[in-house]
């Protein structure tokens, strides 16, 4: 079921794409999706940055021009999926641990464009843990900051993001106030990014359930 979700969003979010553009694309199982949708329009865009080598990988595939973000000026617009968006469309992302590229891209985008099925909408943020990529050296040091939290750990075993560094994932805190939570944990010695994308919420999403697509502004 919620792959068909998934594929109808996909599908959507084409309708937001400018000719000749480059366009910015995040990562995982919706996004792949996306990338397949994209495959039908390639030859109207000029080409895409992307934010994980999965994504990259598949994008290859199917010959679309890769551009690195150092190369351009201007990006019009970033699509992703997202673990959580609340009402607020601020996101909890990095389930597939691409956080920092997708964050970097994101911000550097004009507009960040989130498609997501109907599962990941809520009202507040709730149980999911938040993904925090930290450099390898720091892991036991930022772990013991998110203890003294009042949050507990999980290591993501046998995995090394893109940049080469390791994935915390944080359960437990408290995520009344995201922004400021964003904040703290961003100053953390050792941490590269978090998962917490407050700061540089969604401006716009879709959200599919299953005879429409809904959006919000
Ligand atoms: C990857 C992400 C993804 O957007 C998020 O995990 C959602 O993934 P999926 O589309 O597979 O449900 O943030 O780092």
């Amino acid at each position: 079921m919620f792959d068909t979700l998934k594929k109808s969003v996909a599908k959507y979010a084409l309708s937001y794409i400018k000719k000749n553009s480059i366009i910015g694309i995040g990562s995982g199982s919706t996004i792949e999706f996306f990338i397949k949708e994209l495959y039908t329009i390639f030859s109207n865009i000029q080409g895409v940055v992307v934010s994980s080598k999965k994504s990259e990988k598949l994008l290859k595939k199917i010959n679309i021009p890769i551009y690195d973000l150092n190369s351009i000026q201007n990006l019009d617009i970033y699509i992703d999926s997202a673990d959580q968006v609340n009402s607020s469309l601020e996101m909890i992302k990095g389930g597939g641990g691409a956080l920092t590229r997708e964050k970097i891209i994101a911000s550097a985008a004009k507009r960040f464009l989130c498609i997501i099925d109907k599962s990941k909408y809520v009202n507040t943020f709730n149980n999911f843990p938040i993904p925090i990529e930290v450099i390898p050296m720091s892991l036991m040091f930022v772990s013991r900051e998110i203890l003294k939290m009042g949050g507990f750990v999980k290591y993501r075993k046998n995995f090394i993001t893109d940049n080469g560094n390791y994935i915390i994932d944080a359960y437990n805190l408290n995520v009344i106030y995201p922004t400021n939570l964003e904040k703290i944990i961003n100053n953390i010695p050792g941490v590269v990014s978090v998962g917490l994308f407050c700061i540089r919420k969604a401006d716009t999403l879709l959200i599919s359930y299953s005879n429409y697509v809904r959006t919000i502004i």
